[in-house]
């Protein structure tokens, strides 16, 4: 990967979708600070000088139904640097980075994914994956619910987290087949009662597995349903 840095920017999914659509390949867009941070769900995303925000472009051989994987490849790729900081991460579906609190399934967010594509029908164009992780940042200046490296662990070398992230990354991209088993592994969802809010309505129940594609089977009181995509509440 090639790194294209900005101390302060609106936002790099931004800089990343006009370098993908320039052509561009293998390329990540980082940044000290971001102005303009977007979350999933169109939610503002706080990017305070001190993160690692950063937005991956890559250009995979693949069918669209197989862009989850990359997401999940991202957020696994985020855990386990972030666990080499001495952060005990997990991850809560689909690909929130989590630090648990109590053994109830209750969690801090310490980053977060937001992965655009654009594509046809059968091949994906790019893929643009937006990374947000509170890393050097006081614990006051994060949102609610939310924590940081330095809040957990102390300061972590930034250039070194992002080093270890973009390899870890770059593994699991050349072996999908073993993001979701790594995935599984550092789950904090599986096993917990769950809500998850879905366009066409909420499904609860236990969370029991994910399927080779990265969605989740929750065993509700009428028999087995397998979720793609949706928010998920991790209930008590
Ligand atoms: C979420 O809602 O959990 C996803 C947050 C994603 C934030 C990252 S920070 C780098 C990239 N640029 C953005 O504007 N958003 C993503």
């Amino acid at each position: 990967f090639s790194i294209e840095y900005h101390d302060s920017i609106g936002s790099t999914n931004d800089r990343a979708r006009e370098l993908a659509s320039e052509g561009m390949t293998d390329v990540v867009v980082l940044a000290d600070e971001q102005v303009g941070g977007r979350g999933r769900l169109e939610r503002e995303w706080s990017a305070p000088s001190g993160g690692v925000w950063l937005s991956l472009v890559t250009r995979p051989d693949i069918a669209p139904a197989q862009a989850p994987l990359y997401t999940l490849a991202a957020s696994v790729a985020t855990a386990r640097a972030a666990r080499e900081a001495g952060v005990d991460a997990r991850i809560k579906w689909p690909n929130d980075v989590v630090v648990p609190v109590g053994d109830e399934g209750e969690y801090r967010k310490l980053a977060g994914i937001l992965t655009e594509m654009e594509g046809q029908m059968d091949r994906v164009d790019w893929i643009a994956a937006g990374i947000g992780v509170n890393a050097n940042i006081d614990a006051d200046a994060l949102p609610e619910g939310a924590t940081s490296i330095r809040a957990e662990a102390g300061d972590v070398d930034r250039r070194r987290f992002v080093q270890r992230l973009l390899e870890e990354f770059d593994r699991y991209r050349g072996d999908l087949e073993a993001v979701v088993p790594a995935w599984r592994d550092l789950a904090l969802t599986l096993g917990q009662r769950v809500r998850v809010e879905r366009a066409t309505g909420e499904i609860v129940g236990e969370a029991v597995d994910v399927t080779e594609s990265g969605a989740l089977v929750i065993e509700t009181e009428d028999g087995r349903e397998t979720v793609a995509a949706g928010d998920c509440e991790h209930l008590r």
